[in-house]
């Protein structure tokens, strides 16, 4: 245990950080607390978060000394939350950053449909799975939503490798019965739910304390209406977590058309099948209209707002602020490899680029600014994933997931000079800042980067 570890009635591991600490709340899309004192508790949980004129009081209460507080360098390390990426496809990451010459049809049948095939070895997955799952924590992912593939042992695995490695996740063994441009890559209707059912089973068995399983209809294209049915109504019956994609194409919402002529739009066709609830997160929705919007939000369904993807599948521009002004539930996903960044920090700049490219068609848009992409990628992440009373940002009673920014590494990929301000540092770490700047990670309390035994 690190020296800045003392008795207190919690045990034996209080640990508590003296520095500057920034994050959202839901008044505030940044707040800085600065000359701020922060304790965790053994089971990870931050217990008091306060002004540094407290720290007597505190120290008698909680039982800590001078020394052992880890002190941070004013200006060149301050704390920021874990980074919630609401939607990943993990078994895409060996085609991360190549294969994006087409549009979201096509990529799908020539590049993505092969390359989760390949999961159904074992070896493969574990070995493609610890490498995305490093990357992720690498680049401050604490908590990240993950799609697998059809195969439940493989999507195990990675269940496995994600609790070794100390992140917090949701993982979806992915579900799909029809395929008819790679037909050998689908399931039949009656595994795809029995092995949704054994997944669960087996996850939860496994009593991974961060880890927790997802219902994943992969699309309405490659789902039947019965098998939507089944996932819905064992979700439902289960109290489980539910995630899809809807509306990302046009090409797709023509075909979704066609195939539910009874629906009245693209979200209808969740809804029919029992699967919008307000534990469900849809990734893209770039083409939801406020019709479907309001639906959204009375239900309480969350959307993943999945900029680099949307962009580099030519899928579309997705309107953040008109989902927010519906009171729409949105977080940030990298969507690697339709994305082909692994780094929240790069869906956040995209996220303002896109309303920024909005901004030129309508001189009136309000664009989204630098502290209102941090919220989506922290705190919006959260609540999207109904995780909001866990994680987020650093309320007491939240477990510690949180990311420590150094500014002044060796090898740092920005400047600060000593005109900038606070928040100029800040934005230049979002900007421009990536994960050699982000020297340590922690989930629940826990140092998982860098990792054990590196
Ligand atoms: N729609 C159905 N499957 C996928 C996928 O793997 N990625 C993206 N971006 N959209 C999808
Ligand atoms: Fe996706």
């Amino acid at each position: 245990m690190a020296s800045n570890t003392h008795s207190c009635p919690q045990g034996d591991s209080l640990r508590v950080f003296k520095g500057t600490f920034i994050h959202s709340t839901d008044t505030d899309p940044m707040k800085t607390l600065d000359l701020s004192i922060l304790g965790v508790n053994g089971l990870g949980k931050i217990v008091f978060i306060e002004t540094v004129d407290k720290e007597e009081e505190l120290a008698q209460k909680w039982h800590f000394r001078q020394e052992d507080i880890r002190e941070l360098h004013p200006r060149k390390e301050f704390f920021i939350p874990g980074l919630v990426d609401t939607h990943i496809h993990a078994p895409q990451y060996p085609n991360m950053g190549s294969c994006l010459d087409l549009p979201l049809l096509d990529w799908l049948t020539k590049y993505t449909f092969p390359v989760e095939a390949k999961f159904s070895n074992l070896k493969f997955a574990e070995e493609t799975y610890t490498k995305v799952v490093k990357r992720t924590l690498s680049n401050g992912t604490t908590t990240a939503c993950y799609f697998a593939t059809i195969h439940t042992d493989s999507t195990l695995k990675l269940c496995d490798v994600i609790n070794e490695l100390g992140q917090r996740a949701f993982v979806g063994k992915v579900c799909m019965d029809l395929n008819a441009v790679f037909p050998v890559y689908k399931e039949l209707l009656c595994e795809s739910v029995s092995e949704t059912g054994r997944f669960v089973t087996e996850l939860t068995g496994r009593k991974y304390p961060l880890v927790k399983p997802i219902v994943t209809p992969r699309f309405g294209l490659s789902c039947s209406s019965e098998l939507l049915q089944q996932l819905g109504s064992f979700a439902n019956s289960n109290n489980l977590h539910i995630q899809s994609h809807v509306s990302e194409s046009l090409e797709e919402i023509e075909a979704i058309k066609k195939i539910f002529p009874n629906c009245k739009n693209y979200s209808d066709v969740y809804d029919k099948h029992s699967l919008l609830t307000d534990k469900t997160v849809m990734a893209h929705g770039v083409y939801l209209s406020d019709e479907e919007l309001e639906l959204f939000q009375r239900k309480g369904v969350a959307i993943s707002h999945c900029p680099n993807s949307n962009t580099s599948l030519c899928s579309g521009l997705f309107d953040a602020r008109n989902a927010l002004n519906h009171k729409v539930k949105v977080g940030l996903g990298t969507d690697v490899s339709g994305g082909y960044s692994p780094s929240v920090l790069n869906a956040m700049r995209c996220a303002i680029d896109v309303t920024k490219i909005l901004s030129l068609k309508s001189s009136d848009y309000e664009k989204l600014s630098f502290q209102e992409v941090f919220r989506l990628a922290t705190l919006g992440g959260s609540q999207a994933l109904g995780l909001d009373k866990v994680t987020g940002n650093f309320e007491v009673g939240k477990d510690f997931d949180a990311v420590l920014v150094k500014t002044n590494v060796p090898d740092s990929p920005f400047e600060v000079f000593p005109s900038d301000s606070p928040q100029d540092i800040f934005e230049k770490f979002l900007y421009l800042g990536d994960d050699r700047n982000m020297v340590e990670v922690y989930v629940a309390g826990k140092k998982v980067k860098p990792f054990a035994g590196s």
